[in-house]
């Protein structure tokens, strides 16, 4: 049994009539290519069958790596960009403390990134961390031969065989690459580092559910098992139900569809609790290097509300009606923080005295999805009952599945990302490679 929930009531009521009724054929046979593998891209499916066949051993595996690290440093370290970065972090930042760092007495490491950027001061920032600090490194890339990560590792290889010696630097590193191929892989098969690898047929952005996801997030502290359960349970349910009536993959892929025929060309992909900032992330990658090709495909954005409401919230409300929204809106939160009561009520605050802020934020979601229909915004709500490992396993299969099924709407290649070549060989002649 899944526990997220799709509505997409406040979706149906936009879209012409009998669009969804012609549509359902076209998902179905999509559906049919994905899970038959007679789909484009096919060869780069791998990732459907992930929560199943990470194997007891292989979670032992990671874990024991993960315990091992942990026992060693302060800091974690994780290199990578892309699908070899967002996934982990989106798990992590949506499970930890908000204020890890500043916590006193911490048992489990904070984990922290490199890479994914190229900013001289976020590096050489983080190496004034590592200059006091206790710290190991993963290093993540498939293909191993990705520019920003190989930079950032060159430098935290040197700043580790400086500050714990060559011997102990080994023990400090963790590989996660191909199984044969790159420039990591051999660096790694020479300096002799503990490595993972990445199956062939999941790409990067599909790999969360790997060790490149899996490693970091055992890192941080959270369960593995619990993670890939939810994964299976969304799995079990879509592969069972094959019919458009009863798969919540193929009503979103379908009629997120419609809605880009009609008009819609973005998805802005909204969360009321800001811990969810980096699955948006996760998500504005996986849908746009799947689906951004060949002229086509809904442009993936994201915001978080509150905060959002007071900058995109004007252009949301009444600015070119050519977006629609997908909403995670999450039940229950497990923190308590209620609203004093003031005597003097100065600030007018007191009808919300022992409301506690989620309750509030709550009533925010619903007036602003009221507001937003009726400013001609469709609405899709994803409920999940909390934030866990669990929901979060759920929501990745999820949005991986429908996100194969657009690509197959849009009849492009969901698994490849052949634009992503053209900045990198300008770069390099610019570098004079
Ligand atoms: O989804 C993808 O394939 C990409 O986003 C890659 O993950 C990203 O480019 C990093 O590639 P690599 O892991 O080969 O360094």
């Amino acid at each position: 049994m899944i526990i997220t929930n799709l509505c997409f009531q406040n979706v149906e009521n936009f879209l012409a009539s009998d669009a969804l009724k012609n549509g359902i054929s076209y998902v179905e046979k999509a559906y049919q290519d994905l899970i038959h593998k007679t789909g484009k891209g096919n060869d780069f499916l791998g990732w459907l069958n992930l929560p199943e066949e990470i194997s007891p051993s292989m979670i032992t595996e990671l874990n024991h790596s993960a315990e091992r690290l942990s026992n060693l440093a302060e800091v974690i370290v994780v290199v990578g960009i892309g699908g070899s970065y967002l996934g982990a972090r989106a798990v992590i930042e949506a499970l930890q403390h908000p204020f890890k760092s500043l916590l006193p007495n911490e048992k489990t490491p904070q984990v922290l990134f490199a890479g994914n950027n190229m900013g001289e001061d976020y590096h050489k920032g983080l190496m004034d961390i590592l200059d006091f600090k206790d710290y190991a490194v993963i290093v993540i890339s498939k293909s191993g031969t990705t520019t920003e990560p190989a930079i950032a590792f060159r430098i935290l290889k040197e700043h580790c065989e400086k500050k714990y010696g060559k011997n102990e630097a080994q023990k400090r590193i963790i590989a996660i690459t191909d199984e044969k191929r790159g420039a990591l892989k051999k660096l790694a098969t020479e300096e002799n580092y503990k490595t993972f690898v990445i199956p062939d047929d999941v790409g990067g952005r599909y790999s969360v559910l790997t060790p490149v996801g899996l490693l970091p997030i055992a890192c941080a502290g959270f369960n593995l098992r619990k993670l890939l359960n939810g994964s299976l349970n969304m799995r079990n349910n879509l592969l069972k139900n094959n019919i458009f009536e009863k798969n919540i993959a193929m009503q979103y892929a379908l009629m997120r569809f419609l809605l880009y025929k009609e008009g819609k060309k973005i998805e802005l992909m909204v969360a009321y609790e800001p811990q969810l900032f980096f699955f948006i992330e996760w998500f504005k990658q996986l849908f746009g290097e799947s689906d951004g090709k060949e002229g086509k495909g809904v442009f993936p954005a994201g915001a978080i509300f509150s905060t959002d409401l007071h900058s995109l919230g004007q252009y949301i409300q009444e600015g070119e009606r050519h977006l629609f929204e997908t909403v995670i809106s999450v039940e229950k939160i497990y923190s308590h923080l209620p609203i004093p009561f003031a005597p003097n009520d100065l600030d007018g605050l007191n009808y919300l005295q022992q409301k506690s802020i989620h309750e509030i934020n709550l009533k925010a979601e619903e007036g602003t999805r009221l507001a937003h229909i009726a400013g001609n915004v469709p609405n899709f709500r994803i409920t999940i009952p909390e934030i866990s490992e669990e929901t979060l396993g759920e929501l990745i299969y999820f949005f991986e599945f429908s996100c194969a099924l657009s690509g197959y709407l849009l009849n492009i290649n969901p698994f490849d990302q052949p634009g992503v070549e053209a900045y990198k060989s300008n770069m390099f002649k610019l570098l004079g490679r």
